[in-house]
């Protein structure tokens, strides 16, 4: 048990225009973000989780985990401005002594499939860094101004969460990052010349962000469990 999860939960969800938190949304009778960190505890490798939140939303937080223990050890800590201050915070708590990986996972991705869990996992373990992805399904087109340009999808991929990384890694990144703040954890890992494995994930791994979301997550929550 040597890999600490990381749940940014700092947001506000302004697109998914709910006065609370979106990862408080009620998910088959249950908030959004219990069911992502349950999936995560199903992993014997995970040994804490840390989720960042905004000070307003700590006590919400604490009361749903009154109310649905889990089976890890749980940290809250501040969130930030941006996800990449509220994961720099959430890296800053991390139990050194313990954890050997840092796997970073949105709250707002509830449906993360086990399997997938694992298959990041263990890429990691042999590659130092390894994120889950999916190829993208459209055609893609650059804007250039008056009319498009038909891109090249066949080497482009969509990056999903977990992002899983040797703990020294993710920390000297988030150390030595200069600039704006970045999304994607990752993209800093690489700048640092690590090589970031692609594992193919599923997509029905969605992140809820506007309100429509939630009837499709629902749904396929449906779906898992049949
Ligand atoms: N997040 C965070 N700290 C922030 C911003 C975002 O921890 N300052 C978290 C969110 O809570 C979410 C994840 O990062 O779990 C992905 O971000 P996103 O989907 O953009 O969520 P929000 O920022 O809450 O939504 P929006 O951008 O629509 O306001
Ligand atoms: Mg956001």
């Amino acid at each position: 048990r040597d890999i600490c999860v990381i749940l940014p939960a700092g947001g506000s969800g302004r697109r998914f225009a709910s006065s609370d938190n979106k990862v408080f949304a009620a998910l088959a009778g249950i908030p959004l973000w219990i069911h992502t960190a349950r999936r995560l505890c199903r992993s014997s490798q995970v040994c804490q989780l840390i989720v960042a939140a905004s000070p307003t939303d700590q006590p919400t937080f604490r009361q749903h985990l009154e109310h649905w223990p889990l089976p890890r050890p749980v940290e809250i800590v501040d969130g930030g401005r941006e996800r990449f201050d509220s994961v720099r915070n959430a890296i800053a708590a991390v139990d050194t002594g313990t954890a050997n990986w840092i796997a970073i996972h949105d709250a707002a991705r509830p449906l993360v499939p086990t399997a997938d869990i694992d298959s990041v996992f263990r890429a990691a373990r042999e590659t130092g860094a390894a994120i889950l992805a999916s190829p993208l399904a459209g055609s893609i087109k650059r804007d250039i101004g008056q009319d498009c340009r038909n891109v090249d999808r066949r080497d482009l991929w969509m990056a999903l969460t977990p992002q899983v990384f040797k703990l020294d890694w993710i920390r000297e990144a988030y150390q030595r990052h200069r600039g704006y703040p970045v999304t994607d954890d990752a993209a800093m890992v690489e700048a640092m010349g690590r090589p970031v494995q692609l594992v193919q994930g599923s997509p029905a791994n969605l992140k809820i962000t506007y309100p429509d979301d939630l009837a499709v997550a629902e749904a396929l929550m449906r779906a898992q469990t049949h």
